[in-house]
């Protein structure tokens, strides 16, 4: 992957009197940060022989290992909830994996998923159980250390739902400099489908990097998501609700004088309803 953009946000830092970055995911081939892990998920694949994957998701990962597998010719399965919105099944389908639209929820498809890559031998690439996808995201840590050379940031804010993301973050971060890693998470959302439920499937690392870091895990309402996307869309940022989580919580925390990045993960292009219900009429 080559490196994002890490861009100052010149009106929100005046607002919320803290120097406000942003690292643009939205970017990526797909439009956001998974496409780092499925990169090194492909490279892990090929090396190990694997000409089959199996992923759960709530649909950035899904949608971009199904883009970025097939090059490789490696063939996709993917486990969704029946609950998932039809934009993001749609999205999906222009990729062709294997859908396999399962009826519960998104820890169903999770387990379903882990029992058919057993059955079927194929690689799972699921949160939970794959370095992979940590090594993925430490580049973004890495890229933020470098970008932030002179002046190292005092926070890093992550949308939060598995907790790879900033777990990974974290790995390629901390030798360089040492930020406090705030996990943005949405314990009940509508408008946050990408990281609702706060679902912990790497849940130890999670941990064990907010604890290393003096960190803080705050929770975000809709109300709350919906305001950050419209700011940030007055920034030039066009981000899904569930990524604006993270301007959210620097306004939560109530910091004064302080250097925060806020991980945008993803564009709101890729899912237009919710966008839609955040910014309103
Ligand atoms: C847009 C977006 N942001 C953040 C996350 C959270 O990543 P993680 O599950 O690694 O905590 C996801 C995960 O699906 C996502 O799609």
């Amino acid at each position: 992957v080559y490196p994002t953009p890490l861009v100052r946000l010149d009106a929100l830092s005046v607002k919320y009197s803290n120097e406000i970055y942003a690292k643009l995911e939205t970017v990526n081939p797909t439009g956001s940060h998974k496409d780092r892990e499925s990169l090194q998920l492909i490279r892990d694949m090929i090396k190990k022989g694997f000409k089959s994957a199996v992923i759960a998701s709530t649909g950035n990962a899904a949608i971009s290992l199904s883009a970025l597998a097939p090059a490789s010719r490696i063939q996709v399965h993917v486990f969704v909830s029946r609950n998932i919105a039809q934009e993001r099944l749609n999205l999906l389908s222009t990729f062709k994996p294997t859908l396999h639209v399962i009826e519960g929820s998104y820890d169903d498809a999770v387990k379903m998923s882990n029992e058919f890559a057993a059955d079927e031998g194929a690689y799972l690439a699921n949160p939970g159980h794959n370095m992979a996808k940590l090594i993925g995201d430490s580049g973004m840590g890495r890229e933020i250390a470098k970008q932030m050379k002179r002046s190292p940031p005092d926070y890093v804010v992550v949308p939060t739902n598995n907790g790879t993301l900033l777990a990974g973050l974290w790995m390629g971060l901390n030798k360089n400099s040492e930020p406090a890693m705030v996990a943005a998470i949405a314990r009940n959302s509508e408008l946050m489908s990408s990281i609702a439920g706060y679902h912990r499937h790497d849940g130890t690392q999670l941990d064990r990097a907010i604890t290393e870091s003096n960190g803080i895990v705050v929770d975000i309402s809709d109300r709350e998501a919906a305001r950050a996307t419209y700011e940030l869309l007055h920034e030039g940022i066009l981000c899904e609700p569930a990524s604006a989580a993270g301007l959210a919580a620097v306004k939560k925390i109530r910091i004064k004088g302080k250097s925060v990045v806020v991980v945008i993960t993803g564009s709101g292009l890729k899912f237009m309803e919710s966008y839609k219900m955040a910014i309103g009429p």
